[in-house]
């Protein structure tokens, strides 16, 4: 997944400079969508650096847009933010040399607006997302080297014309039984440079166990899963170089009794 991610920001910048739009309707435009916690932030924010060392380290720009930021209270404000920001700052960067924009949470500027009654939901939400498709044309027009690379946990909740505009749409899917003893194994790693003999767990017998105990927990919460293997009474609490693979069994088994019956259905 990580290889069809990388080669299609690469491809982005290949192409789309010496070919029409009518023949490849391009828009630099990636989206990444899947349950909170499954890596996708850090994965769009790898991909700018991946990207760049495709191309022997070009100088590349990378810019975070925080929606959240954006999205105001007060009627027709949001619309004018979201215009500003993608003709004037994303303009000016874009035109600078080749830069990547990390949409985060992507559902909150560019809402479903088929889904949005008028009087539940401010028109202003509404006039937004039709500001994000108009700016999305304008720059994908202008600047060939432009990738928007967008994240979503709500895949429902985007509106289908931006959608649409995507290049390339990735579910990002929780850990597999293999990624999840990876993620387990750089966790216990990371915490070993403070605590050695937590960093010896990850080769001991009963890893295994751990690991597969996971599987059905997303990245995020295999680390606060460990956090909570660490609290696991007052003395490894104190001393976290108590801590036992026991421990980190029973932490996984309680984290996944306790996700929400939505999230486990999944
Ligand atoms: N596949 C993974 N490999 C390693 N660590 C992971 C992975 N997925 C998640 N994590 C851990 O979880 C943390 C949260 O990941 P991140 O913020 O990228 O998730 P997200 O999908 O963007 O979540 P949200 O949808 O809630 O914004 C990361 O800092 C990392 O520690
Ligand atoms: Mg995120």
């Amino acid at each position: 997944m990580k290889t069809q991610l990388l080669s299609q920001a690469v491809l982005n910048f290949t192409i789309r400079g010496k070919v029409s739009r009518t023949v490849l309707p391009l828009h630099g435009v990636i989206l990444l969508v899947g349950e909170p916690g499954t890596g996708k932030t850090s994965l769009a924010r790898g991909l700018a650096h991946r990207t760049a060392l495709a191309f022997q380290g070009g100088r590349f720009r990378l810019l975070e847009v925080e929606p959240h930021t954006l999205t105001s209270s007060a009627m027709g404000k949001t619309q004018r933010a979201v215009s500003d920001l993608f003709s004037q700052a994303i303009a000016e960067a874009a035109s600078q040399g080749p830069t990547i924009v990390l949409l985060d949470e992507v559902e909150t500027l560019a809402a479903d607006r088929s889904k949005m009654s008028l009087d539940a939901n401010p028109i202003d939400i509404h006039r937004a997302t039709d500001a994000v498709l108009v700016q999305l044309d304008a720059l994908a027009d202008r600047f060939p080297e432009l990738l928007f690379v967008a994240t979503s946990n709500f895949p429902d909740a985007v509106d289908s014309a931006f959608t649409s505009r995507c290049d390339l749409v990735l579910r990002i899917p929780l850990p597999d039984r293999e990624a999840c003893g990876r993620i387990l194994k750089d966790c216990l790693a990371g915490l070993g440079q403070t605590f050695p003999s937590i960093g010896r767990l990850a080769s001991a017998p009963g890893f295994d166990r751990c690991a597969a105990e996971c599987v059905g927990l997303d990245g995020r919460a295999i680390r606060k899963m460990v956090a909570n293997a660490l609290a696991s009474s007052p003395q490894t609490a104190v001393n976290p170089d108590q801590v036992t693979l026991e421990n980190i069994f029973a932490a996984a088994k309680s984290a996944k009794a306790n996700r929400s019956p939505e999230a486990r259905s999944k």
